[in-house]
């Protein structure tokens, strides 16, 4: 029984319940690894990968195909804006580029005090609510810098409560 499986026992056998074939728990086993360790080192890919009897470079494959799955530590705001065309059609380029010289980080960063990732990803299936991201697999949807720069100062005084509790 590896870490994973030690730690979630009754949510994996919950999740084989569903999936009868082990290959294609997969995906959902990778959420509950990234849930633990807050993104997918490999530790967490082998013991997803055992889970499923896959090979871990199948299991590295996958978590890289989707932006839902990130293969490199990230924020505790892990802020996902969408730049697809229909997006980009009403000013997500300058949405994301304004977000990221507000953070100070590049795309892919993540602030100094480890609070924001941000990240461009593409359609995220909201493209009539655009400019839109996604914060921790939550919308934000018609979004301007100045919505923008509110939610950020609440974000981190939330983190803020957090450290103090
Ligand atoms: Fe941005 Fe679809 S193009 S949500």
């Amino acid at each position: 029984m590896n870490a994973l499986e030690t730690k979630y026992a009754d949510r994996i056998a919950q999740i084989r319940a569903k999936y009868p074939d082990k290959r294609s728990t997969v995906m959902p086993l990778l959420y509950v690894a990234q849930e633990e360790y807050g993104w997918l080192p490999d530790e967490a890919l082998r013991d997803v990968a055992e889970l499923c009897d896959l090979d871990p470079t199948e299991v590295k494959t996958i978590a890289g195909f989707y932006t839902m799955y990130s293969e490199k530590p990230k924020g505790k705001y892990w802020l996902q804006v969408c730049t697809d065309l229909p997006c980009a059609l009403v000013g997500a380029d300058e949405f994301f580029a304004e977000l990221l010289d507000h953070l100070g980080i590049e795309d892919g960063g993540t602030t100094e005090d480890g609070l924001f990732t941000a990240e461009h990803v593409m359609c995220l299936a909201a493209c009539d609510r655009a400019p839109m991201l996604q914060c921790n697999f939550h919308f934000e949807e018609h979004l301007t810098m100045e919505l923008m720069r509110e939610k950020i100062a609440q974000w981190r005084a939330e983190a803020a409560r957090e450290a103090e509790a």
